[in-house]
């Protein structure tokens, strides 16, 4: 019998965090030319201005669009923000929510993370929603604890294999070139789909795609990806240029 794993979508999303500007599209059609004949799901989520464009760049390869961000309310006077309603309308399919970027310099919690992803769903986004520990709660051995509190406050009720993908960030990892072992990459996401089958039972978690974040590299996603619950990456630095993220999507269309 097939393990869960091949049944699951394979997903590489790259963040492209606060870099580029409309030359850096180029970077698409780079990247769809040398796509692998099955590629998994590709999702590039550049900075909001733009979404509009790189849906246009993207879809004759197929790839898909993301924001970094949503408001938790659809519309009114938040100067600066950008709803869920307004990502959908330029053509983009996923939006990233509690980025520890996010929850950090913008000081998000959980229960906002969480209405931002009603939000998104509404819209019909789908949420790529980030969890991860800093080095201090790793340090103290705290990582699963954390982890399952950020699960339980940051994802609502109504959770799919559609309309969610969880990505583990350790903090620690995000930009530095530390990537966790790979018992501590295969203990934390088989913990994940562990506590997602306690709330959204067997059938619905076993299909959630869980993807691995933090220094994804063309040398070491291979590595990443043979874990049993690990369904992609979130890739920062190495998504902002095709020569570095097509190396990574080949790495999972392999897996
Ligand atoms: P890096 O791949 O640059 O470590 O960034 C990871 C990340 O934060 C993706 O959301």
């Amino acid at each position: 019998m097939p393990s869960d794993k091949t049944k699951r979508a394979k997903i590489v999303a790259g963040n492209w965090k606060m870099n580029g500007t409309a030359a850096a599209l180029a970077e698409l059609s780079k990247l769809g030319a040398v796509l692998p004949l099955a590629p998994p799901r590709v999702v590039i989520c550049p900075p909001a201005p733009l979404l509009f464009r790189a849906t246009q760049a993207g879809s004759p390869f197929g790839i898909q669009i993301g924001a970094q961000d949503c408001h938790s309310e659809n519309a009114g006077a938040f100067t600066g923000d950008i709803s869920a309603e307004m990502i959908a309308d330029t053509g983009a399919t996923h939006v990233i929510l509690g980025h520890s970027e996010r929850r950090d310099a913008h000081h998000e919690t959980d229960m906002e993370v969480r209405c931002k992803v009603e939000r998104a769903w509404a819209a019909g986004l789908t949420a790529i929603v980030c969890i991860g520990e800093t080095a201090q709660e790793r340090e103290a051995a705290n990582t699963l604890d954390i982890i399952g509190g950020q699960l339980a406050g940051s994802l609502p009720d109504g959770v799919t294999a559609e309309n969610t993908v969880v990505a583990y960030e350790p903090i620690w990892a995000i930009g530095t070139g530390l990537v966790p072992s790979f018992d501590q990459i295969i203990e934390v996401h088989d913990f994940i789909r562990q506590r997602l089958t306690r709330r959204y039972g067997q059938a619905t978690a076993q299909m959630i795609p869980l993807l691995y974040g933090g220094s994804v590299k063309p040398d070491n996603a291979a590595m990443i990806f043979q874990a049993e619950n690990v369904d992609g990456a979130l890739v920062g630095g190495a998504s902002l240029k095709a020569v570095d993220f097509a190396p990574i999507i080949a790495a999972l269309a392999a897996s």
